[in-house]
């Protein structure tokens, strides 16, 4: 894993937008694995500003979003789909018929998680995948536990992840108490990743990154496994 702390948010946006740039420049129909929370919005708005401004091209550019609360209506301003559409897909040449977000109203969430792996297989695998990082050591929703899941399946929200995220719904009681989420195997299997930490509450699971330890209860620190991470933080979440 290689590890960079920038001074500031701003740049860990700037850094990670380098490294899509990149990425579209040397393959303009790649898949891209995309996330939601407020980590990436930095980074969305920069690509945004390269679309318009420098003319990078998503034309050709399929997404896969690793998750979405369940059960959720896809036009809810909390819905991860709303959330990619606000934030990114509506201000890009992005074809949505390519842009992928597990279904928040499956009638059967369990076959909808067997058709979202199915359809990154059928799309060739993700070419680069984005993180953002739970207080907790989520990702995706891949909550801590005993033992974590391979593919795409239905998670129980912890109470820690649900209070880290009711501060976008009006009570907690609103927030989701399940989500369907990319396993561990649809992350690990992406050929590079960029994970994203930011912010002083991101501290001690930044601490936990920076050791050898590998345990489900941090899902992150699986990424230590994979050939191909580059793990971008800002001086807030690396000194605390
Ligand atoms: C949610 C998402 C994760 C994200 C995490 C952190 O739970 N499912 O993909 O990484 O929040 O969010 P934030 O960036 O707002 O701290």
């Amino acid at each position: 894993m290689e590890f960079l702390v920038c001074n500031t948010y701003e740049e860990v946006s700037q850094e990670a937008a380098r490294i899509f740039e990149a990425q579209l420049k040397a393959k303009p129909d790649s898949v891209l694995g995309l996330a939601t929370g407020s980590t990436p919005l930095g980074l969305y708005r920069e690509l945004i500003r390269a679309h318009e401004c420098g003319g990078l091209d998503f034309s050709r550019v399929t997404t896969v979003n690793l998750d979405e609360y369940y059960p959720i209506e896809p036009t809810h301003e909390q819905s991860y789909r709303y959330f990619m559409d606000k934030n990114l897909f509506d201000h890009i040449n992005i074809d949505k018929n390519n842009t992928f977000v597990p279904n928040g109203k499956a009638a059967d969430p369990a076959a909808e998680s067997v058709a979202y792996d199915e359809r990154i297989k059928r799309l060739g695998g993700i070419d680069l995948q984005l993180l953002g990082i739970g207080e907790n050591g989520h990702i995706g929703f891949n909550e801590p536990g005993a033992a974590l899941h391979a593919s795409t399946h239905v998670e129980v929200l912890t109470e820690s992840t649900r209070n880290a995220n009711a501060r976008f719904f009006a009570s907690i009681d609103e927030v989701p108490t399940h989500a369907i989420t990319t396993g561990m195997a649809g992350i690990l299997t992406a050929r590079k990743i960029v994970l994203l930490a930011c912010g002083k509450n991101k501290h001690a699971v930044v601490q936990a990154m920076l050791d050898d330890t590998v345990t489900t209860q941090i899902p992150a620190t699986l990424l230590k496994c994979h050939p191909d991470v580059l793990f971008l933080c800002d001086n807030a979440a690396y000194k605390g």
